[in-house]
């Protein structure tokens, strides 16, 4: 067989690419490898969703130069956000690169490649695809493939929310779901191959069965679908927006056992005068009243959001007001960014009056601040004993050797634990006792193993 070298950058959606890719590849004879200098085809999937990750991939064009010198006939494909965004100009900057497609082609991979190989001339594949349905028909997995224990599943692509940041729509076309019937297959077969948590995912999965979607499922009957699935342990969904997020959802977290006590829920900004330039299509108030709807639902819910920092006209008082707004969430993590200008986007056109260095200064504080709330979330556990997801051996055993293994709790911080008597398989549900922090991440001693609890040792999980 012919091999393959993938690398991802960006979001879940691009990783969810990258793996379809893959294995429609390998139905056409070629095969993952991890060494790139073994490859017959490089695909580099891209993100272009702020300069910084655009730049990266720029840089990369220039490492992959000499490998296509040694070997002709080695075919370059940039693929993902950057790929749909530029097209052409990408050919231009670099006419080395043999096929540039975008996030909509994906399914198309194979027939690209295969272009690829019989013509010399570059091409570029960026059409949107047109059809009303969204479907990702099943292939069978790779020879001694599981799943993963947390699995991903596409439930809606595109966006149509417009954010005046954001270059997403313009990346991945309109919002088109998938319909649950396959969703809810595509769960079943993910769990019959050992995944014991799925996370349904898409841009604004909160959108999910609002448009085109024939028979009509909306976004919280999907999740008490999915939910009866047998084996079926954990369910998370991921990103919410908070205007589509409807009462039945937060309903859903009360009754539904095995959707999870943890949300990542963006906010942006802390003041109505910037969400409102960002057309987000909500308030602060809006915002708290879900999180307070949802936390009088399940008291013990955890949330993490995204903010950004120096957006057009952002004064230190709005600044302020978004650091105010995380104080009293209390989130268990954040991610951070510094505002970028994308090109199509609304906001590019606003002047960027916030200086480089007061930008990052708000980033700087931003995260001094969700250091000491993540270490006061997390200080909380500490001596508790939680259940943890066993998602896999950690890349270090301890230092005598004994495996130590990593997982998730539901609250979805991170988690390692030794196991010295090996009684630990992937996909196990543990009880572990906290016993030390580090940032985001607890390690601990395992207590308890698939619901068995040793006498010697008793807790209350
Ligand atoms: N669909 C999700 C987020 C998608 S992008 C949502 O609406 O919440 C992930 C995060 O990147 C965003 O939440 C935002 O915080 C950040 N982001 C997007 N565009 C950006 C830009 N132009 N500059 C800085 N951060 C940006
Ligand atoms: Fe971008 Fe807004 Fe869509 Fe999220 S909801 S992907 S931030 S346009
Ligand atoms: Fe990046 Fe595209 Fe995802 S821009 S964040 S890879 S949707």
């Amino acid at each position: 067989m012919k091999q393959v070298f993938l690398e991802t950058h960006g979001c879940q959606m691009n990783a969810a690419d990258t793996d379809r890719m893959e294995a429609l590849l390998f139905h056409s004879g070629y095969l993952r490898t991890e060494a790139v200098e073994n490859a017959d085809l490089i695909i580099v999937n891209t993100c272009s969703i702020r300069e910084k990750a655009e730049n990266k991939i720029y840089s990369l064009f220039g490492t992959y130069r000499p490998l296509k010198r040694r070997n002709p006939d080695l075919i370059l494909g940039l693929t993902g956000c950057l790929a749909q965004q530029e097209g052409e100009r990408l050919l231009k900057r670099a006419p080395h690169i043999n096929f540039v497609m975008g996030p909509d082609e994906v399914e198309r991979v194979a027939q690209v490649v295969e272009a690829a190989t019989k013509s010399r001339k570059s091409r570029v594949w960026i059409e949107f695809d047109k059809g009303k349905e969204y479907a990702i028909p099943q292939i069978d997995l790779l020879p001694g493939e599981r799943a993963n224990t947390s699995s991903f599943v596409n439930i809606i692509k595109g966006c149509d929310k417009f954010c005046s940041f954001c270059v997403v729509p313009f990346t991945r076309g309109r919002e088109k779901s998938r319909s649950a019937d396959e969703i809810c297959a595509e769960a079943r077969q993910l769990i019959d191959q050992g995944a014991r948590e799925i996370i349904l995912l898409g841009q604004n999965v909160n959108a999910y069965g609002k448009r085109d979607l024939i028979p009509a499922v909306a976004f919280h009957e999907l999740l008490y679908r999915v939910a009866e699935i047998p084996g079926l342990e954990r369910l998370r969904f991921t990103t919410s927006h908070p205007r589509d997020f409807t009462p039945e959802t937060v309903t859903a977290f009360g009754e539904l056992d095995v959707l999870v006590n943890h949300l990542h829920l963006p906010v942006q900004s802390g003041s109505d005068r910037i969400l409102e330039e960002m057309r987000r299509g909500h308030g602060v108030d809006e915002y708290m009243g879900l999180i307070q709807a949802l936390k009088d639902t399940v008291p013990d819910m955890a949330f993490s959001t995204d903010v950004i920092v120096g957006f057009p006209s952002e004064t230190e008082r709005e600044f302020e007001m978004t650091l105010e707004l995380m104080g009293k969430v209390g989130f268990s993590n954040s991610y951070m960014f510094q505002y970028s200008a994308r090109p199509n986007t609304p906001a590019a056109d606003w002047p960027d009056t916030t200086p480089e260095e007061v930008k990052k200064h708000r980033l700087q504080k931003t995260i001094e601040l969700q250091n000491r709330l993540t270490h006061e979330q997390g200080q909380r556990f500490l001596g508790k004993s939680v259940e943890v997801l066993v998602e896999g051996l950690s890349r270090k055993s301890s230092d005598d050797g004994t495996p130590r293994w990593r997982g998730r709790t539901a609250h979805y911080w991170s988690l390692q634990f030794d196991d010295p008597e090996s009684k630990v398989q992937q996909g196990d549900l543990v009880t572990v006792q906290v016993e030390g922090l580090r940032g985001h991440s607890f390690f601990g001693s395992m207590i308890g193993c698939n619901g068995e609890v040793p006498q010697k040792n008793p807790v209350k999980v």
